[in-house]
């Protein structure tokens, strides 16, 4: 069975801090630990404490993306770019530990490219079976690259599927399906500022006929917690 948690913290200070502490946990004792990280606000949130952390050792880390878009690395949209620039600076990880596209293929071809990588990081299993996905919401509830209405919601046979029409720009992506996401071990849904109250609302205490993507994010045997900072969860009602 799986099990869903919310965690409100007063700051994204605070929320990033046992954010950086949860990662701690989840990563010790393993000489491997594989994760899947979001773009967006997430990078800033995660090198502005993660250099704070006690206990934090990331030597036996591999990073890969829920999503990434089909930029140069140098593009301040690249994820990885950006993730690169402000972690490996600070030592906390080098740049083999991330698996990484090829930015300079057709998005078709860098969605099978990257489902090769995956491939290797998780040899023999046909769904990689991440240890941890943190994932961030926009205010349309899509998560990762997956929007709400989009045949990639019903994607089933593929781990790593393109996208050229996001409506968020840029508009070429790859990004993690949705079996992908709910085969992990751990599910953390990132997200801070009162542009996200509304949205939350809908996806944490509403009834949808049609379940935006965020909705659909149920981990088939993980957990799945919700970390969110007072603004953006004010207009949860409490049980
Ligand atoms: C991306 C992310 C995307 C992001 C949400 C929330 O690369 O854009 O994967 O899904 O997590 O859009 O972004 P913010 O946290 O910046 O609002």
């Amino acid at each position: 069975s799986s099990s869903r948690q919310i965690c409100v913290f007063p700051s994204p200070a605070e929320l990033a801090l046992s954010l950086s502490q949860l990662l701690v946990h989840e990563s010790q004792g393993t000489c491997s630990f594989r994760l899947a990280l979001s773009g967006g606000s997430l990078v800033q949130l995660l090198s502005r404490e993660l250099p704070k952390t006690a206990g934090l050792n990331t030597a036996g880390w591999k990073v890969a993306f829920c999503d990434e878009r089909l930029v140069p690395f140098s593009d301040p949209e690249s994820t990885y770019g950006e993730y690169k620039r402000q972690l490996v600076p600070l030592g906390l990880l080098s740049e083999s530990q991330f698996v990484t596209i090829d930015p300079t293929l057709p998005v078709e071809e860098a969605a099978v490219d990257y489902t090769k990588k995956l491939q290797e990081l998780f040899p023999g299993d046909d769904l990689p079976v991440f240890d941890l996905v943190i994932l961030g919401i926009g205010p349309d509830g899509h998560t990762a690259s997956l929007f709400p209405g989009h045949p990639l919601l019903q994607v089933t046979d593929k781990v790593v599927a393109p996208i050229s029409d996001s409506p968020k720009p840029p508009p070429q992506r790859v990004t993690l399906t949705l079996p992908v996401i709910n085969a992990a071990k751990m599910v953390v849904f990132v997200a801070t500022g009162e542009g996200k109250a509304t949205i939350l609302k809908r996806i944490l205490q509403g009834e949808e006929s049609d379940p935006l993507p965020a909705a659909r994010v149920y981990p088939v045997h993980g957990k799945l917690l919700w970390f969110l900072d007072e603004p953006a969860a004010r207009e949860l009602t409490c049980p």
